[in-house]
């Protein structure tokens, strides 16, 4: 499952040492300049969706807020080492080691956190002494480890440019979610500019899809104008926007990662708890109930799921036929 580099992109990328890293053609990075645009809520939520699924998956947390321990539900647990493992791979060549999500089977992670602190730093150093092979830096970390899984996914901070350009040094695809206001379209055309700028030296990148995140499912004329927006914005012939959209929901959102369940589960823990009026009966508070449009978010997601897989499939194809 290879992808020949082409033409100028190729040249460019065959002067950098490590281009032909193996293993890569999985890894999605889930990235956006902008913050609060739902990289992390949809990083949790594909990666737990698709290990239920039964893939084997990667989630690496490039973020030292670390939300993902949050919506995952691994922050302060044993494997959470706050991002120290990413950090000694990427600056002193240690292996990764990713470690195995708590009660869910087929999903590894690699923690982010406060330690990452110092990453951004030591990159800067490396853009002077090693000039465009640093970008590979997480490529060369996640070739050893990446062919194990199906799919790896990495979620990446916002308003970092050494950190997205890390993520895109070492990514096959980039999924990239909006919200429809302004300040996600300023981000998402900065992360335009860094994704022309990776492409030389990680020639394979490609731009998955756009998806819409937090928004009204009705608001139909601003997905059109977005979806303008976003074609004007990385030259595409074809629009690279996804159908599926993850509809606006502030209470589930805040429900999956005060409690570390993601949509699906959360669903599934709504439907087996107790009826409200038996919650009443004891004195529980109905506001700590899962709310039914945990479902309406949990089907979101799996249409976003189905259709990322649908859309690596079909890239793999015209791939491996040359079309
Ligand atoms: N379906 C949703 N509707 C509305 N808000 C949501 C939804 N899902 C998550 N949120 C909220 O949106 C905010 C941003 O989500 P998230 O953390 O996934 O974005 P992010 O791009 O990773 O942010 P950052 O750039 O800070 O890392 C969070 O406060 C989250 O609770
Ligand atoms: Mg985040």
């Amino acid at each position: 499952m290879t992808h020949p580099p082409q033409g100028a992109l190729a040249a460019a990328a065959a002067a950098v040492p490590g281009v032909d890293l193996p293993g890569l053609d999985r890894v999605l990075a889930i990235a956006n300049d902008k913050g609060g645009v739902g990289k992390t809520s949809i990083t949790a939520n594909l990666a737990a969706l698709y290990a239920a699924a039964g893939y084997r998956v990667l989630a690496v947390d490039l973020n030292r807020q670390a939300n993902l321990s949050d919506d995952l539900g691994y922050r302060g647990t044993a494997i959470d080492d706050q991002g120290s493992g990413l950090l000694m791979a990427l600056i002193a060549g240690q292996p990764l080691q990713p470690v195995e999500a708590p009660g869910r089977p087929g999903l590894h992670v690699v923690p982010g956190g406060v330690r990452l602190h110092d990453l951004t730093a030591v990159m800067t150093g490396r853009v002077q002494t090693e000039g465009a092979a640093w970008q590979r830096a997480l490529a060369r970390v996640l070739a050893p480890v990446a062919s194990a899984y199906d799919l790896v996914l990495i979620d990446t901070p916002p308003e970092n440019t050494l950190l997205i350009d890390l993520a895109l040094g070492a990514a096959r695809w980039l999924l990239m979610p909006t919200r429809t206001d302004a300040g996600g379209l300023v981000g998402m055309q900065l992360l335009a500019e860094r994704f022309t700028v990776a492409r030389r030296v990680n020639a394979p990148l490609g731009l998955l899809g756009v998806v819409l995140f937090g928004t009204s499912r009705t608001a139909r004329a601003i997905h059109a104008s977005v979806r303008e927006q976003v074609e004007a914005a990385f030259g595409l012939p074809s629009s690279p926007m996804l159908t599926a959209m993850i509809g606006h929901s502030e209470r589930i959102a805040n429900q999956s990662r005060a409690r570390g369940r993601v949509a699906h589960e959360l669903e599934s823990d709504a439907a087996s708890q107790p009826a409200w009026w038996e919650s009443l009966r004891r004195g529980e508070r109905v506001q700590g109930r899962i709310p039914p449009t945990a479902s309406n978010v949990a089907e979101d997601y799996r249409r976003l799921a189905a259709e990322v897989l649908d859309r690596l499939a079909a890239a793999e194809v015209q791939g491996a036929t040359g079309e």
